[in-house]
């Protein structure tokens, strides 16, 4: 790789470097190798590397790096007080809940912890101060306080509290909590004394009405000898549980009890020991219906042909590959409150399946015979006992779909249908979208509900949701 010589720099350029390289603690070269490996990687990852010399200052923030989708930013002010140690243990304990942690240190709390610790536990810069030019060029404090969820504070000293209370923001950490419009979370720690103090009651009282959360303090013994009493540091386990509290409230769970059991994918017919016949069915939709059932606090059974999909987490997923598999583990995963049959069984198997593979001979294609496959849905809804009391089948059609899918809802005896186009010009087969049709019994008629174009999650959120409407409505009568 070509060397870079510094020497040959434009002199405005070495200047602004050597500038920079001070500022941050390092050689002029690293800090050139900084500046790279921010401009190919973005500023975050290059910063995980911590700062090379002991005691130097910790980088100062650049610009933003892209945020990986479902996560979670926690930006954690850290006082000054004994239990500043604890914090660390809470960025861990954060990390491990899939939260992001940026870090703040006010001046005191670097009497107690480095940044170089929290910067190694968080893999994030750390910040320390309001007045650094580089964080302010596009304004530091704003972003900090903006960029997250939720700002903690662990340990909240009396003086922040006391400073949050009165809008005072003469420092990093007291301007962030002033200029966010982000909940905040505050683990106060300090000496009994200095808690029940007056004045902090008063900003503690202040602070409840201006919507700030507490968790903490708790009753125990002080850091200083021979003193116990309210004041000690909520553990961070406990400050972890509050976050996540905060930041994931818990869903409703309206399909709590219930058991719902569904198939997904294509399957495949063995025509030999290496060939099979198979569908385009890339088990999508079934699968996000799983994920959208468990989430709603179903139990659910996965009934899954062969796919290229992760099992959807909490989902019990029972691989199989032929029909008649599938239908074997359809009927022991019975009974169940609803079953949902998305999965595109093979109508046909071979009848004349070889046990060895098929060799080519002079005497032409070895004929393959045909014969039907066990019919899942109508097998299920046609049960006298274990028949579930909401069967849902889905049916694909390439032509004449709402007349089709009349006609199976009434042949197959099930309650509900989905109907899908799969012509190829849709992409529905293997595809992330799907335009579907809902149609139910309603009095002895069929309705028919037509969703706009959804993606595939989408159309599992509606069905599922028309399913909790049904259970509530007393359409549907399930066992309590
Ligand atoms: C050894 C030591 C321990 C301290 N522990 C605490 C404490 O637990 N809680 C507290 O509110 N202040 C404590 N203080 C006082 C704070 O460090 C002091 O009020 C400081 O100004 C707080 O700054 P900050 O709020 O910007 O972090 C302690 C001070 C010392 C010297």
């Amino acid at each position: 790789m070509a060397s870079l010589t510094i020497r040959k720099l434009d002199e405005a350029i070495k200047l602004d470097l050597r500038q920079r390289a001070a500022r941050s603690g390092r050689s002029v070269e690293e800090e050139v190798r900084v500046i790279l490996r921010e401009t190919l990687q973005g500023p975050e990852e290059a910063a995980v590397a911590p700062p090379v010399s002991p005691g130097a200052v910790v980088p100062s923030p650049g610009p933003q790096r892209t945020r990986a989708p479902g996560e979670l930013r926690v930006t954690l002010i850290i006082g000054g007080g004994i239990a500043a140690y604890k914090s660390l243990d809470l960025i861990r304990r954060l990390k491990e809940r899939r939260i992001r942690v940026r870090c703040v240190l006010t001046r005191a709390a670097q009497h107690f912890i480095t940044p170089l610790s929290a910067s190694a536990l968080s893999h994030e810069r750390v910040y320390t101060d309001l007045f650094d030019p580089q964080s302010e060029f596009d304004a530091g404090h704003i972003r900090l306080a903006r960029d997250c969820e939720l700002i903690v504070v662990a340990p909240a000293t009396a003086d922040l509290m006391a400073k949050m209370a009165n809008g005072l923001a003469d420092d990093l950490a007291s301007a962030i909590l002033l200029a966010t419009n982000r909940k905040i979370l505050l683990a106060p720690a300090m000496n009994p004394l200095m808690w029940s103090n007056a004045a902090t009651q008063r900003n503690v009282g202040q602070l409840g009405r201006d919507g700030v959360v507490m968790v903490g303090p708790n009753a125990g013994e002080m850091a200083e000898a021979n003193e116990a009493g309210v004041g000690r540091m909520a553990e961070p386990v406990e400050i972890a549980d509050a976050v996540e509290r905060l930041l994931r409230p818990p869903q409703p769970r309206p399909l709590a009890g219930k058991r719902v059991l569904i198939t997904a994918g294509p399957t495949h017919e063995p025509i030999d020991p290496v060939r099979y016949i198979a569908n385009r069915s890339s088990g999508k939709q079934g699968f996000a219906i799983a994920a959208v059932a468990q989430a709603a606090g179903a139990e659910v059974i996965l009934v899954a042909g062969p796919v290229d999909l992760d099992d959807p987490p909490g989902v019990s997923v029972r691989h199989v590959e032929s029909a008649r598999q599938m239908l074997q583990e359809v009927e022991g995963a019975l009974p169940a409150d609803i079953a949902i049959f998305a999965a595109a069984v093979a109508d046909w198997r071979v009848a004349n399946e070889g046990a060895q593979k098929l060799k080519k001979t002079s005497a032409g294609m070895p004929p393959l015979q045909l014969v039907e496959n066990p019919d899942i849905l109508a097998t299920v809804s046609k049960l006298r006992d274990k028949r579930p009391p909401l069967v849902i089948g889905f049916a694909a059609e390439t032509e004449h779909l709402i007349d089709n899918a009349r006609a199976k809802l009434k042949k197959k005896g099930c309650d509900w249908i989905v109907a899908n186009d799969v012509s190829p010009a849709t992409g529905v087969m293997g595809g992330d979208r799907n335009t579907v049709h809902l149609l139910t019994r309603t009095d002895g008629d069929i309705a028919v509900d037509s969703w706009p174009v959804m993606t595939k999650e989408e159309v599992a959120k509606e069905l599922i949701a028309h399913v909790v409407k049904a259970v509530a409505d007393r359409t549907l009568e399930l066992a309590p």
